[in-house]
């Protein structure tokens, strides 16, 4: 009986591992909404953010996704908190001035911005949603069936998701109803109102690597991923500490308890207390 109950439940769980991965390798509904795994700097246990992706991130953020996306949960002076792209203050005050305008209630009037403001909201026709916390907001890896197991071994993947929406279309367009889509792999159903927007060599960064299509698409990705989660790298730290002391805290009690049952494992030797 034990037996049938143990095959079937083996039996059970293979046929559901490997739908799971057929699924998974498959993607979504017709094919769409599938998410290629992407090795970030910030994953696992002891992954942190890289300052010089950062960087170029806001870079590609501030010269070509700006201008349909705010960031308006973002303060501008975080840019030069610690764990983040790490600019001085005096960096984020010329930055903030020389890219946005923010509307000054006490003057009635616009004004450059400054580290104390956030990023502008971007709203209006054509527009895209805030991008501040869209990194969290979408998950790259789902199954198997929905239950989300894979997000144990991979995380869940948002990052991933912005990096592959952005290299996902397919060069298809359609219009319907006066409104343009594109055909998009990454995107669960298939077409969206975004036109592609990055192609090799479509801005210039500062440190020189080769601004490709692809790497825009991370690094940006990666700069998306710290504005929706500016703590990670504390908040891994902690979790470090925390499993380390409970770490101790095991050898302590497992050397405590050895010593007080001494006496009477041994046969009323003296205890060694
Ligand atoms: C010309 C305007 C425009 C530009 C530039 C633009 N986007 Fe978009 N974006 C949109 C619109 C419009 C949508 C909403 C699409 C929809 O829901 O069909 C969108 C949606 C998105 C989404 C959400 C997809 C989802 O799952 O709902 C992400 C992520 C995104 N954009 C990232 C970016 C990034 C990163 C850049 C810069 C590389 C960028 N966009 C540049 C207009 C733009």
């Amino acid at each position: 009986m034990i037996r049938k109950l143990t095959l079937t439940a083996v039996t059970a769980m293979s046929l559901a591992l490997g739908a799971g991965a057929a699924q998974a390798a498959g993607g979504g509904e017709g094919g769409y909404g599938h998410i290629e795994d992407v090795a970030f700097s910030f994953e696992g246990p002891f992954g942190k953010y890289d300052q010089m992706q950062l960087q170029r991130g806001l870079k590609v953020y501030t010269e070509v996704c700006a201008a349909c996306h705010g960031l308006r949960y973002v303060p501008l002076r975080t840019l030069a908190d610690p764990g983040g792209p790490g600019y001085t203050e005096d960096e984020v005050r010329a930055y903030a001035a020389e890219h946005f305008y923010v509307y000054d209630e006490e003057l009635e009037d616009d004004r450059e911005a400054l580290p104390s403001d956030h990023f502008p909201a971007v709203s209006g026709d054509g527009m895209g949603p805030d991008l501040s916390l869209m990194a969290k907001a979408r998950a790259g890896f789902h199954g198997p069936y929905g239950t989300g197991i894979n997000q144990l071994l991979r995380g869940i993947g948002g990052a991933e998701y912005i990096a592959n929406f952005l290299l996902g279309f397919t060069g298809e367009e359609d219009e319907v109803a006066g409104q343009y889509l594109y055909e998009n792999m990454a995107f669960s159903t298939g077409w969206v109102q975004m036109a592609p927007q990055l192609e090799d060599d479509l801005i210039e960064y500062d440190d020189g690597t080769p601004a490709t299509a692809e790497q825009m698409a991370h690094d940006v990705a990666a700069f998306l991923m710290w504005t929706a989660e500016p703590k990670m790298m504390a908040r891994k730290q902690a979790g470090i500490l925390g499993v380390s002391l409970l770490l101790l805290l095991t050898v302590l009690l497992y050397l405590t308890n050895k010593k007080l049952w001494y006496p009477i494992k041994h046969g009323g030797k003296q205890a060694n207390l």
